[in-house]
């Protein structure tokens, strides 16, 4: 756990915060959580296939202002709606008519069976983590009250541990099967850089993000739609291709393996395999050029991985599709491709800086003009994970 310093973003988010702070609760909080939303530059899709990815933290926060109650009592207010929630520690049930506070209460329900004692408190939450947008607004949620939880409440939890509650309170609580990248990262993420998670092991590398590039998102304002069935389609294919492989999972096969026996597999089941085991390799390949200073390799890998998501694991959209190609035209681009879960939300590019602005004004202008729809574009540097602030 370590302090840090205020951004102008975050300053922004704290004034927000302290009015709706003082008015639902009087005075002011105890405690300022920041928990990062998060971009993964390659490893699309691997996690839950117990194989590796390539997040980044970024500059776009939920920031919490919390102060403990004696009491049972969770008081949360979303300063941004605004909205208002509550709930007892005692007896913790959903509320559909205030979904967002289904993360902050599955968190709570994670901690206490994972036997931690807990005491209620006040919050107010802000956030200029684009929602749906597939930069893990959720995550950051989750980790914001595991953390403030952690701190007012004296709890022992490493960074490994609360991503670990966090992905149970999604994938119990809330009932979305992700995998750990999501929370793994915006746990740990380290500002500056990329992390290479190994989602077996669960351990982890830092990769700095190449000096003179910028990561630059572009949001389609697709949102994403059909992303919980065909998520949970898409894990069902990938177990069976491992079951059908003789493998605990599709980590466990190289791509020379696979080429030997995909024959054997049929044809769906032998496409979403293969996303999945290239973009393992694509990842681990992106890392060591990376290492080697090679960022045109980098992209050509980016560019590959969008294919791969494009046409074999087929979780990409139109809107997804204009974006990148309209992204992989410009001049200083590496590379480009959708980020996330898929069909709708954003893509990241990578761009020698000298671009960024035209790149930003270029592929913006593309987009509209296909799709009529005026896209967000965020120039994001990396950033620490969930951290408090004093
Ligand atoms: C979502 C999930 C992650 C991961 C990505 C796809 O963001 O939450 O666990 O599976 O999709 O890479």
């Amino acid at each position: 756990m370590h302090s840090d310093t205020w951004s102008p973003r975050l300053l922004a988010l704290r004034e927000l915060a302290a009015g709706a702070f003082a008015e639902a609760f009087g005075g002011e909080p105890e405690l300022w959580v920041a928990a990062p939303g998060r971009v993964n530059l390659i490893g699309e899709h691997t996690d839950y296939n117990d194989g590796f990815v390539l997040p980044a933290a970024i500059d776009r926060h939920v920031l919490m202002a919390v102060s403990p109650r004696q009491d049972r009592q969770v008081h949360l207010v979303a300063a941004d709606f605004p909205a208002r929630a509550s709930f007892c520690l005692d007896e913790i049930v959903h509320d559909p008519s205030q979904r967002w506070s289904e993360y902050q209460r599955g968190v709570a329900w994670a901690l206490q069976e994972a036997g931690h004692r807990l005491n209620g408190l006040n919050a107010v939450l802000v956030s200029d983590v684009p929602v749906a947008s597939g930069l893990s607004s959720s995550a950051a949620l989750e980790m914001a009250m595991a953390y403030a939880f952690q701190v007012t409440c004296g709890l022992e939890l490493d960074g490994v541990q609360r991503a670990l509650l966090g992905q149970k309170a999604e994938n119990q609580f809330v009932g979305m099967n992700c995998g750990i990248m999501d929370q793994y990262i915006v746990s740990l993420g380290k500002r500056g850089h990329a992390l290479l998670i190994d989602c077996r092991s669960l351990e982890y590398t830092l990769v700095p993000v190449p000096a003179g590039c910028d990561v630059v998102i572009c949001d389609t304002k697709k949102r994403r739609g059909l992303v919980d069935s065909e998520y949970n389609r898409r894990r069902q294919e990938c177990e069976r291709g491992a079951e059908a492989l003789g493998v605990r999972a599709l980590r466990d096969v190289t791509p020379e393996a696979f080429a030997a026996r995909q024959s054997e597999l049929d044809e769906i089941t032998r496409m979403r395999c293969r996303h999945v085991i290239t973009e393992n390799q694509r990842t681990l390949d992106g890392v060591e050029a990376l290492r080697r200073g090679d960022v045109a390799l980098f992209g050509a890998l980016m560019n590959a991985s969008h294919a791969s998501l494009r046409d074999d694991y087929q979780v990409s959209c139109d809107e997804l599709d204009i974006m990148v190609e309209a992204a992989q035209r410009q001049p200083g681009v590496l590379g480009a491709r959708m980020t996330g879960a898929g069909f709708g939300g954003c893509t990241v590019s990578l761009v020698r800086s000298e671009h960024t602005p035209a790149f930003g004004r270029e592929v913006a202008r593309a987009y509209t003009k296909e799709t009529g729809v005026t896209p967000d574009v965020y120039v994001c540097q990396a950033e620490d994970g969930v951290r408090r602030l004093d």
